[in-house]
């Protein structure tokens, strides 16, 4: 069977990003069943329901990227107990023109990584809840609250604590599972 699509948003922007080499991570841990490409939002500009009369070249791309996938995977820091902004401007771009949003009825799941030991709780959470109201079906478990981050990593990127990694494979593998049902 051919492997599914899977966009991976990534919510944070700076180069270093813990959630950037943890989404590298997934992609290298993920099972032969799925195919995970960085679908980048960095260059998106704020939404602005005014600019859908000409829309930026960025979001033109961001939406045909992602209507292509067959699920998404969301790998997000935790900013003030959220989301970042970066991740809820990226939902909000792929969510408009009205009636043609590129999030409906797709498969997905929440990463969150974070250097405090609350693993990125709140956003996870926040996050959860406006892929309710996007009608993204969300992999209720495992769930995936990654604290601690900066100690996971060599400088190659691979996770170097066995039970993270562990747990991440056998995430990834549920993911496949869940994105086969639908
Ligand atoms: C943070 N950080 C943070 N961490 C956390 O566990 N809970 C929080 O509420 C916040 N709030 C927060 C706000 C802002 C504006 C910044 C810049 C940072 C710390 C955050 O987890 C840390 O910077 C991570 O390294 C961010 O993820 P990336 O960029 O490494 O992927």
């Amino acid at each position: 069977m051919a492997s599914k699509k899977i966009s991976v948003i990534v919510g944070s922007l700076r180069k270093g990003s813990f959630n950037r080499t943890m989404a590298n991570a997934l992609i290298n841990l993920a099972p032969k069943s799925l195919s995970l490409t960085i679908l980048p939002i960095d260059d998106l500009p704020l939404y602005n329901e005014d600019l859908e009369e000409r829309p930026p070249r960025s979001w033109v791309d961001f939406r045909a990227g992602a209507v292509l996938s067959d699920g998404f995977l969301f790998v997000t820091p935790e900013y003030n107990r959220s989301m970042p902004a970066a991740m809820k401007n990226a939902l909000d771009v792929g969510s408009r023109p009205w009636g043609k949003s590129v999030w409906n009825a797709k498969p997905g799941a929440v990463v969150s990584v974070s250097v405090g030991s609350t693993g990125g709780f709140g956003a996870n959470h926040h996050l959860r809840q406006s892929l309710t109201c996007l009608n993204v079906p969300v992999m209720q478990h495992p769930e995936a609250y990654i604290g601690n981050a900066s100690d996971l990593f060599d400088k190659d990127g691979t996770i170097t604590v066995p039970s993270t990694r562990d747990f991440m494979s056998g995430f990834m593998s549920s993911f496949s599972d869940w994105v086969a049902r639908f």
